[in-house]
């Protein structure tokens, strides 16, 4: 019922390595199930709504989630910013209450990190991050679905798709990550997932671009517990430096337009390259990723459409893993 206090969705960070691990193989069990028609779907929120509640831009999030609480059985209410405008026209209290009376689970994306945690505060329903300037955890999700993927099969494209013999606890531990970009949301929440499931990671970020302190913290920690590597360099070539993984994102970020020149200039030498690779000394058969979307600066388009480059696995993931979320937020009513 309403009455208990409902479990939300605001960053890995916030999951035990169980926990995130059941999401990864929930994510791989619905797809095998909804994209190669396994089993008869449950459609197990019908008569359900989620309410979508968006102050900032998105394809695939949207997309990713309309789309999954459709095949659940379940209805999703768009809630652009010219509809609703959190903390604009309405406190975020106030709007908080009154919609999480009438709904089942809250998506939101939102501006500032505190909007999603005052919505967390005063939701009587689940709510599921779906980006703020500090974490984009249902992104890491679909990193990671996509990164077993390719170690299980060993191609981004499998043309069939059968039941794992792997979990990903057998694919995922011992490679290394690296960031080579801004220290954004994205970066933040792969600190706080990777070390959880055995990932080494190294971030190249310009001077001056530097993560939350807090962040750092429960990386360190997380790192510190699972024996991983965790480091911070101002030379994207030392990141790269045996790199299994070269992931990227923007460097300009939904609501910094503003500094977009001064960024341009000051990620100089930090767009990802086979160049950059090779002179870094990354592994030969080094893959990329990007959460998208993709702006040619940080990435070139050899890279960015070449076999090595998972992107678009990685975004089709955001259903499959965004659907798990919703099946165990709303339906089992835990993570
Ligand atoms: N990666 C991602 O969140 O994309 P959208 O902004 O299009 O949702
Ligand atoms: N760092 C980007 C991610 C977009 C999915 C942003 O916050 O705009």
């Amino acid at each position: 019922t309403k009455t208990e206090k409902p479990q939300h969705f605001i960053s890995t960070a916030d999951l035990t390595k169980e926990q995130l691990y059941n999401l990864l193989t929930r994510s791989i069990e619905l797809k095998v199930e909804a994209k190669y028609n396994v089993s008869t779907p449950v459609r197990p929120l019908t008569g359900k709504t989620l309410a979508v509640m968006f102050s900032k831009r998105s394809t695939r999030t949207r997309v990713a989630t309309e789309s999954a609480m459709a095949y659940l059985g379940g209805h999703s209410m768009f809630l652009g910013s010219q509809d609703i405008q959190l903390g604009v026209n309405e406190s975020l209290l106030d709007t908080s209450r009154v919609v999480s009376s009438m709904v089942d689970g809250i998506m939101a994306r939102v501006n500032g990190h505190d909007e999603i945690e005052t919505l967390a505060k005063e939701s009587s329903v689940p709510i599921i991050n779906a980006l703020s300037d500090k974490y984009h955890p249902t992104q890491i999700l679909a990193d990671l679905v996509a990164l077993h993927e390719y170690r299980h099969h060993g191609s981004i494209n499998p043309a069939e798709y059968t039941a794992h013999q792997q979990h990903p606890s057998e694919t995922l531990p011992g490679l290394k990550v690296a960031w080579v970009g801004d220290a954004n949301n994205i970066l933040q929440e792969l600190m706080v997932a990777l070390p959880k499931v055995g990932i080494h990671l190294t971030a190249a970020c310009p001077e001056g671009y530097t993560c939350q302190q807090d962040v750092l913290e429960i990386a360190q920690a997380e790192a510190k517990r699972e024996g991983t590597t965790l480091a911070f360099t101002h030379d994207p070539e030392e990141a790269v430096k045996d790199a299994d993984v070269i992931v990227t994102d923007t460097w300009v970020s939904m609501g910094q337009e503003e500094e977009k020149a001064k960024r341009l200039a000051e990620f100089k030498g930090y767009q990802v390259t086979m160049d950059l690779a090779k002179r870094g000394g990354a592994k030969p058969d080094w893959v990329f990723m990007h959460c998208l979307p993709r702006k040619p600066e940080e990435v070139d388009d050899e890279v960015f459409y070449s076999d090595r480059s998972l992107v678009f696995p990685e975004a089709e993931n955001r259903k499959w893993t965004i659907m798990a979320v919703l099946d165990s937020l709303l339906v089992k009513k835990s993570l």
